[in-house]
């Protein structure tokens, strides 16, 4: 991430507040046009059925932080090519995955054709989701959806109301303390330049100033209010650990920074 502040007639990137029709716009067609780059640079670490949580490997597999999935029905929000839903088919559970490109969701349903696993696709916002109250037993996201809404709050009152009682909610997002750091896998990524408590998102903007990438950023504490906000008890904070012998960059995230600092927070919470 650079920091070049060019208004007037070039593009460029700042730190400005956004719209909720601009941002969702700039979400739809950013990850439209993104989803053959991302597939095509991340689709063989995340694998086709697979659920891997993060850039540092954590698999549901080894951590178990969604418990025991045969037999229920789970929501994804925020999918993309939804390997994590068909990988929880195998498991026995009843997935739904849920994305808001329909680029993201052509990979989806390729992958399906390719791996003859098949979970329904919906193609919706996850501010607004379209499920009847109490539908769900569990909600997962690895990093969709929650930092690309300006109200992330929503989300977490929108995926309680699709939540049967007891029903479980994990997501894992950038880690809020990478915000005070360039978006460097490098050593320019170790020096802090930003203030954590910015809360302005990251805005890409064209050529006329209109924003074509939104991310937010949230402090642990907002995190956490949002959560309990919405009716969530907190169960556990995931702070995965770079392993040893994992040298695969993914953007900012490394094993030069991972080995000094947190890259992704996983929060584990359940509807009372
Ligand atoms: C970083 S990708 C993660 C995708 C997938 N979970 C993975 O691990 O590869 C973020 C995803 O969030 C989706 N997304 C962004 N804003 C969204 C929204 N408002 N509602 C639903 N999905 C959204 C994007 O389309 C994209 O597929």
């Amino acid at each position: 991430m650079t920091e070049d502040h060019h208004p007037g007639g070039q593009p460029g990137v700042t730190r400005r507040f956004v719209d909720a029709d601009s941002n969702r716009a700039a979400s739809r067609s950013w990850w439209d046009r993104d989803a053959d780059a991302y597939q095509a640079e991340h689709g063989d670490f995340l694998g086709a059925v697979d659920f891997v949580w993060c850039p540092e490997g954590l698999r549901e597999a080894d951590a178990h932080l969604l418990g025991p999935v045969a037999g229920l029905r789970i929501l994804e929000v925020g999918c993309g090519a939804a390997a994590c839903s068909r990988w929880l088919a195998t498991q026995g559970a009843e997935p739904v995955a849920l994305d808001l490109s329909a680029g993201m969701l052509r990979h989806a349903r390729a992958q399906a054709d390719e791996t003859g696993v098949r979970v329904p696709l919906v193609q919706a916002d996850a501010v607004r989701l379209p499920v009847p109250d109490g539908a769900f037993d569990l909600a997962f996201t690895a990093f969709g959806a929650v930092p690309f809404v300006d109200d992330s709050a929503a989300v977490m009152r929108e995926v309680h109301r699709g939540l049967k009682p007891g029903g479980r909610w994990v997501f894992a997002v950038t880690h809020p303390m990478r915000w005070i750091f360039l978006d460097d896998p490098g050593e320019g990524g170790l020096v802090a330049v930003h203030s954590y408590f910015d809360r302005r998102p990251y805005v890409e903007y064209d050529e006329t100033g209109s924003p074509t990438y939104v991310e937010h950023h949230r402090t642990l504490g907002d995190r956490v209010r949002e959560l309990v906000g919405a009716g969530f008890i907190l169960d556990d904070i995931i702070e995965p650990e770079w392993p040893a012998g994992h040298e695969q960059i993914w953007g900012q995230w490394s094993p030069l920074r991972g080995r000094v600092f947190p890259g992704t927070a996983i929060f584990v919470s359940h509807r009372p």
